[in-house]
């Protein structure tokens, strides 16, 4: 089948298998190897983009499924050598170690500030809550995405 859908802002047109995962179709047929595969069972959270501004789990969804939307994946956060300020949060507080879990925690967190600029720890903690990272045990994460938050705030407009 034919699916057309636009990822990081272009888009495209590809012939896939009607069972075809998202996060295989950005992997292996779009080379954005940024999202990470970890479990296929919708456990760990390393695979997750954003569909629409929304956060999914890219080996829940099908590629089909994804057709007509916009996908954006963690290739799309660096803006011509100028990190997302989510990334330069977690590169400030040291918000990994493996790194294996960064790209989905980092579109996760970009989703958050889009809706909640002034999101609580608590807050923060929730809408990880569905991600597993095995090497920093959350405080450093949350930390860079409060970071990311007050960073954002200090550049808005009027602030
Ligand atoms: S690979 Fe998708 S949740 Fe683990
Ligand atoms: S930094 Fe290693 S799994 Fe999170």
């Amino acid at each position: 089948m034919q699916v057309t859908m636009t990822v990081n802002g272009e888009e495209l047109t590809r012939e896939i298998e009607p069972r075809l995962l998202l996060v295989h179709f950005l992997r292996d047929t779009l080379g954005l190897t940024g999202t990470h595969w970890g479990c296929d069972t919708s456990n760990c959270g390393v695979c997750v983009v954003l569909m629409d501004g929304e956060p999914v789990k890219s080996c829940t969804v099908l590629a089909a499924m994804a057709g007509g939307h916009e996908i954006r994946t963690i290739e799309s956060m660096e803006q011509e050598g100028v990190l997302d300020p989510v990334q330069q949060g977690f590169t400030e507080e040291h918000g990994l170690q493996c790194g294996f879990c960064t790209p989905g925690m980092i579109m996760t967190a970009r989703a958050l500030l889009d809706r909640n600029p002034h999101p609580s720890d608590a807050e923060i903690r929730e809408a990880i809550s569905g991600q597993i990272c095995r090497c920093t045990g959350y405080t450093n994460i949350v930390k860079a995405i409060r970071w990311a938050a007050e960073h954002e705030a200090a550049a808005a407009p009027g602030s």
